[in-house]
């Protein structure tokens, strides 16, 4: 089968279009063939082993799973022998072990029913940032009616679906984004859009009940500064350029100072459950949740894909086509 592989941790150079055998699933697998996958900082973090940190379980000199990609939608094609969920031919979406290929292997419970009303395109661009904004807004933010949100990153994979969701709890959701996004935002359902290049996010006179920092690793102290006095502040996300933490030290940080204060300060990982990609498809086939596709690549321009996301400034998620679909 073909699929995107690198020998090296790297920049999106190290990526290589190969024929290689196709993987076999355990007896607790499934094993996926692959019609679109997403691109996300998760493959980011996978592909160049940044920061260090993510070596320790990918792999310490170079990545134990040779093949990139996560998110997937596509065709069950077998499965292992202790795996009742699913069955050939049926249509799934969910987390898999190298999606840049034609066919994946996937944990059974990292997958669930594909959305009927959704693309295999717009299915592969929910798993992983669906999980991260569903998790982030019941399990953290708890927006309650009425109550302001701010969503910093309004405009790519999770932020997209973010302010959808919150938005869905009658929230009144304000989204940060770069330019030329605010009608995106706002088609949304953000009912105010702050341009971070024109206006700060402490500027107005408004503090914000919940506040989701998903890009641009704002320090915490101008977080602060936006949050109403008894406010909840979630740290989802924002590249910092720290090659051996990332940006865990600013939840670590919030983390100890959290305690202290009447905001209260959390970070977040999400975690792939079957039951909350059952939550996402059902919020896809309400219409209550619509993944927003920035632009769709075919497998052997994989790479393209990966430098495209490093610019930083997706408009909703990135694609790789890998079939038709047919
Ligand atoms: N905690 C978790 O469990 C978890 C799970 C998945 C991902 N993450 C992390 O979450 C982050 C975002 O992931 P993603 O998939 O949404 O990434 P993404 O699709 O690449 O989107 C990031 C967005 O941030 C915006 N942005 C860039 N600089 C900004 C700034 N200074 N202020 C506000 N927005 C800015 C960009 O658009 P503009 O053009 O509008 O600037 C871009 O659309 C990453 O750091 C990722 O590693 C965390």
């Amino acid at each position: 089968m073909k699929a995107i592989v690198q020998d090296a941790y790297g920049s999106a150079d190290v990526l290589e279009l190969r024929d290689i055998d196709r993987p076999v699933p355990a007896d607790d697998e499934v094993l996926v063939q692959v019609h679109a996958a997403g691109v996300g900082p998760d493959v980011w973090h996978l592909m160049t082993g940044l920061p260090y940190a993510v070596r320790l379980f990918a792999g310490l000199r170079k990545p134990r799973n040779p093949v990139r990609g996560q998110d997937a939608a596509g065709r069950v094609e077998a499965v292992g022998a202790k795996v009742t969920r699913f069955k050939p031919g049926d249509e799934v979406f969910g987390v898999c072990e190298g999606s840049f290929a034609e066919y994946a292997r996937a944990k059974a419970d990292k997958l669930a029913p594909k959305p009927r009303n959704l693309s295999f395109e717009q299915a592969a661009a929910l798993p992983i940032s669906g999980i991260t904004a569903f998790q982030v807004l019941r399990d953290k933010g708890r927006p309650q009616p009425g109550r302001q949100v701010l969503i910093i990153g309004a405009s790519g994979g999770i932020g997209t679906l973010a302010v959808q969701l919150a938005a869905g709890y009658d929230a009144k959701v304000t989204g940060v984004c770069g330019p030329g996004k605010a009608d995106l935002i706002r088609s949304l359902g953000a009912t105010d859009v702050i341009d971070y290049t024109s206006e700060d996010i402490t500027g107005g006179a408004r503090r914000y009940d919940v506040i989701l920092d998903i890009a641009g690793n704002r320090p915490l102290s101008v977080l602060r500064r936006a949050l109403a006095p008894h406010g909840t502040l979630v740290l989802v996300g924002g590249e910092n350029g720290d090659r051996w933490l990332g940006g865990l030290d600013r939840s670590l940080r919030a983390l100890l100072l959290s305690p202290f204060l009447r905001q209260t300060l959390r970070g977040h990982f999400s975690r792939e459950r079957h039951q909350d990609l059952l939550v996402l498809k059902d919020l896809a086939e309400s219409g209550e949740l619509t993944p927003v596709v920035d632009r769709t690549y075919p497998l052997g321009e994989a790479a393209a894909a990966m430098r495209h996301l490093e610019d930083g400034h997706p408009q909703g998620k990135i694609v790789v086509s890998v079939t038709d679909g047919s």
